[in-house]
């Protein structure tokens, strides 16, 4: 149980991967809070796993700080909600740029800062993994706007480790490949555009929730003690080509 006693803060959690991530890091021993916005995945999610739920809009940047205070103070945080617009870069809009950017970037760091504000506050170490994705550094078709809020996630996360390091605060991101999700059916659900990308990948399949979860709750936990700053690709070997 390498995460007993730790309250721990898990975004996106109403569906696909983050729904995966919540007990996967209750199995650990950790005390889970899950935020979403849709009321009815909340409901689930706690019928399923008995754990606290948090509904919130984490595209409206100016209210997260507020909605989350009332479940402080944590000792983790896993930013894994984000959202996906498909549209070819010469239409993509600044409304699209922005909602994703605001969702997949700005909002981690929100809710990473107050995280951090607190463990500082009560001189405890803490852990933040950010769910970001190899579109960080592989350029997607029609994937413009969610490719650079996920490298500016990445950049992120290097930084926070940069600053907040000597506070005992590790950061670290996991970049999956594409995970069989309601995102990935929206995204990959052409066939023939999904049996390319299969291609790509050694291990010839895409990802399972549960295997990005898995990757997520080794970097929250002690076995992780010295792994500082790292985007981990969870990948199929996607990366190694
Ligand atoms: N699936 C993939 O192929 C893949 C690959 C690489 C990386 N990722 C990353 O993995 C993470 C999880 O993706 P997924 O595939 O599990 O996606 P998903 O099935 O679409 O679930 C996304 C979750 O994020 C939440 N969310 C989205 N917008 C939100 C907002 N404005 N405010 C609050 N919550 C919001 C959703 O909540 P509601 O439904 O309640 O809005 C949902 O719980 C994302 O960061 C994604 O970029 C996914």
């Amino acid at each position: 149980m390498s995460l007993a006693g730790q309250r721990i803060l898990v975004t996106g959690a109403g569906k696909g991967i983050g729904a995966a991530i919540v007990p996967r890091l209750q199995a650990e021993g950790a005390e889970v809070i899950g935020l979403a916005r849709s009321a009815a995945d909340l409901e689930a999610l706690s019928a399923a796993t008995g754990c606290r739920t948090l509904r919130c809009d984490l595209a409206d940047s100016g209210r997260i700080e507020q909605a989350v205070a009332p479940i402080m103070p944590l000792d983790g945080l896993v930013n894994c909600a984000g959202m996906v617009v498909v549209e070819d870069a010469l239409n993509v809009s600044v409304d699209q740029m922005n909602e994703t950017l605001a969702v997949n970037t700005t909002a981690p760091l929100i809710l990473a800062q107050q995280v951090a504000r607190s463990l500082i506050a009560r001189d405890c170490p803490g852990a933040i993994v950010n769910v970001s994705s190899i579109a960080a550094w592989v350029g997607t078709p029609g994937h413009a706007a969610y490719c650079a809020s996920k490298a500016g996630l990445d950049a992120i996360t290097r930084v926070l480790a940069v600053e907040w390091g000597s506070q005992g605060i590790r950061v670290n991101s996991v970049d999956p490949v594409v995970t069989r999700t309601p995102m990935a059916e929206q995204a990959w659900s052409d066939p023939e555009k999904a049996g390319r990308m299969k291609s790509r990948i050694p291990l010839g399949r895409f990802a399972e929730p549960e295997e990005i979860a898995g990757a997520v709750a080794f970097l929250m936990g002690p076995a992780a003690s010295m792994i500082h700053g790292i985007s981990l690709p969870v990948d199929g070997g996607f990366s190694a080509g």
